[in-house]
């Protein structure tokens, strides 16, 4: 039975053998605007596929694992985590590239070899998804005939009926799309059947169910969705896949080599999640066993006292990744945006760590056991592992502080009200620092209603108050003839037109008052934004 860095390895060496150049992982910080994190392999490729850079590969073709985190944003898992089997925050995505080069013939027959000739997948067990546009619902494109016609001849070689084991899906599950904007276009996925007697006939494609998962997304770019809704056509094609590294590895070792499929596969029962669970065994003193949702549910039930710990085993491991792969790429926990992403998953592990008894820092010490698995394939990891360290130390000793006192005040408020209502919500977030999906979880595992439009009008309120004090804020640094205050746009924008007030020269330097900026002036320990000034269509900086 192969490890897990075996199986990466084999992916990789597979399209080498397919003269595909191995490239690293991109950073999770992520290079395309409007993207919380790095979500998928695609994203550092999407200049090529828009053909503003060239490849620098002959032939046009790449393959790699990417780290992808999937909270907050458009793909967003971080509900799921640690009650089903198969959802992360954190995960690899191993991908193989065509810039312009082969297209869809090449992608699904190499598809196939890897998965059923050279891994030694169940063919019967293999269901693969082709794009059958709603046109009733504007879905946009055309049936991906071509596709299809690919599959039926590999699974007829085989001796299987395409009709049942080509699914088609609609625009929701098979077109593929990275954010509201950027290069998309139809996809073809392979699910496997995972149930012990594997004869579903596509029945479970699709439908949520840790019976029949979803292993490989082929996505055939071809269009760039505009701002305003169309799509528009690139100048060549292009191939992006996806394949989940972890739930590969679960359903290879869970079969003990597609041999056996009484036990359901899980990707925390592999050699991915195995070290750090050990790690956590030596560290609590409990013991991790493997749990599952209940026959016709999805996930495990967040209120049943018998499998917390286990869930708790989980959410801890999945979080850790998600906290040191990104700390060690430069992404802090913090206040906004993609930094608060990260300061919630952190206070959501250290309260699951209260359920295997820590009640100090601990996150930290988990740490070089993930160096030891992944410092090789990922080596900024190892790298920077003691920063990643002393972030975790330093996040969780602050909110270990009001974690406590947070927690009862809770149960105390809960107990008399029976229910959570948004005051209360806003109050444990604006003075205890729980973030609301905190206060939510602690709410489900109560069986508790929780009003959020109370809690989001609040938060509505608390902006609007910041972003007039903000306003109304005035440093004056120069000796100016002008009075009037400049106004700070750059908490909504990076660009704005402006109005030049005063020009004035001191020494060397020139100093140019406009009535708005979205540059930061260096204020308050914080250094000052950089950027550039166009006046009259010549830029400086
Ligand atoms: N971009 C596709 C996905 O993320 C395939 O790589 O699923």
């Amino acid at each position: 039975m192969m490890t897990a860095t075996e199986i990466r390895q084999s992916f990789l060496d597979f399209f080498r053998e397919k003269q595909h150049t191995v490239v690293p992982s991109a950073s999770l910080m992520p290079q395309s605007p409007g993207l919380l994190f790095t979500n998928a392999g695609m994203n550092q490729f999407v200049p090529y596929f828009l053909g503003v850079w060239t490849p620098p590969w002959t032939p046009a073709r790449a393959t790699d694992t990417q780290k992808c985190i999937r909270a907050g944003g458009k793909h967003n898992d971080l509900e799921d985590v640690g009650y089903d089997s198969y959802h992360h925050t954190f995960f690899e995505m191993l991908g193989n590239w065509s810039f312009g080069d082969y297209f869809k013939k090449e992608a699904i027959r190499w598809a196939w070899e890897l998965v059923v000739e050279r891994w030694g997948f169940p063919a019967e067990r293999l269901y693969a998804t082709v794009y059958a546009p709603d046109k009733s619902k504007g879905d946009p494109g055309e049936f991906d005939q071509e596709a299809w016609d690919y599959w039926a001849e590999l699974f007829r070689s085989r001796g299987l009926d395409p009709d049942v084991q080509i699914v088609h899906g609609n625009v929701k599950d098979n077109f593929w799309m990275m954010g509201e904007t950027g290069p998309c276009g139809p996809c073809s996925e392979l699910h496997v059947d995972l149930t012990p007697e594997g004869d579903t006939k596509g029945s479970l494609v699709n439908k949520d169910s840790d019976q029949c998962i979803e292993i490989w997304n082929l996505v055939f770019i071809q269009y760039n969705a505009e701002s305003d809704g169309s799509m528009r056509n690139l100048p060549a094609c292009h191939v992006d896949t996806g394949m989940g590294f972890e739930r590969a590895c679960s359903i290879m070792q869970c079969t003990d080599g597609f041999k056996d499929f009484s036990r359901k596969p899980s990707n925390y029962a592999t050699d991915v999640f195995r070290p750090l669970f050990d790690r956590l065994e030596v560290l609590s003193g409990r013991k991790y066993a493997d749990v599952y949702p209940a026959p016709g549910s999805k996930k495990v039930g967040a209120q049943d006292d018998s499998l917390q710990e286990a869930i708790a085993f989980r959410v801890i491991a999945d979080h850790l990744r998600t906290l040191s792969f990104s700390i060690a790429d430069g992404i802090l926990p913090g206040n906004n945006g993609r930094n608060y992403v990260l300061r919630r998953i952190l206070r959501r592990a250290v309260r699951y760590g209260r359920r295997l008894g820590f009640t100090q820092p601990f996150l930290a010490e988990l740490v070089d056991t993930l160096v030891e698995s992944f410092g090789q394939v990922f080596p900024e990891l190892a790298a920077r592992a003691s920063t990643v360290k002393e972030v975790l130390n330093r996040e969780e000793a602050s909110f270990n502080e009001t974690l406590d006192r947070g927690l009862e005040l809770f149960d105390a408020e809960t107990a008399s009200a029976g229910k959570v209502s948004g005051e209360f919500a806003f109050k444990l977030y604006d003075t205890y620092g729980f973030p609301i999906d905190l206060t939510a979880l602690l709410a489900e595992e109560r069986g508790l209603e929780i009003d959020m439009d109370g809690f989001n009008r609040l938060m509505d309120e608390q902006r609007e108050r910041a972003r007039a004090a903000r306003k109304s804020e005035v440093v004056r640094a120069l000796d100016l003839k002008t009075d009037a205050v400049t106004e700070f746009t750059g908490y909504d924008v990076d660009e704005c037109a402006a109005t030049v007030l005063e020009v004035s020269r001191q020494g060397d330097s020139l100093f140019i008052i406009t009535d708005k900026t979205p540059f930061y002036a260096e204020m308050g320990g914080q250094v000052s934004d950089a950027g550039l000034i166009e006046i009259g269509g010549t830029a400086t900086m």
